[in-house]
């Protein structure tokens, strides 16, 4: 495949890239740039742990092509802290047990983070609506939704 020519933002630091057409904004993000705090879970769009924020919006990154985010500012889980703070759902994901294992925890950070500033945080049923797409094998959810509750306040 002939490479096209994508620029982009990601956790503010602007890219000249030129990727393949083919080539996921999740794979983009991973392998090109290393921000491998982003992860791939299902590949597909079932799981959510690939979500990230693109132009303040969240996306599971690995159904959108990286050639569809030209001009686009990406935010992944490493743009969050800001120095050497953790971003407060960060702090209150740890305060609670939001997680076991880890591994969909960037994704439900993200996922978090777009829940309240969408204003769908109200009550934890709306909290468990919104955060359905992103999957946790651990089971940790009452934790997440705890963390989440948390921060709305
Ligand atoms: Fe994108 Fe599962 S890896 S939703």
């Amino acid at each position: 495949f002939e490479k096209i020519p994508l620029r982009l933002t990601v956790n503010g630091q602007a890219h000249a890239l030129s990727v393949e057409p083919r080539v996921t904004l999740l794979d983009l993000l991973r392998e090109q740039l290393k921000l491998t705090g982003t992860k791939k879970g299902c590949d597909h769009g079932q799981c959510g742990a690939c979500t990230v924020h693109v132009d303040g919006e969240r996306v599971n990154s690995c159904l959108s092509l990286a050639v569809m985010n030209e001009g686009k500012e990406v935010t992944t889980i490493e743009g969050l802290a800001r120095e050497g703070e953790l971003h407060p759902m960060q702090a209150a994901f740890i305060k609670h047990d939001g997680f076991q294992c880890g591994y969909c925890t960037p994704g439900q950070i993200m996922s978090a983070i777009a829940c309240i500033r969408e204003g769908h945080a109200r009550t934890r049923d709306e909290i468990r609506e919104y955060m359905s797409g992103n999957i946790c094998r651990c089971g940790a959810y009452p934790h997440i939704v705890d963390a989440i509750e948390e921060v709305q306040k």
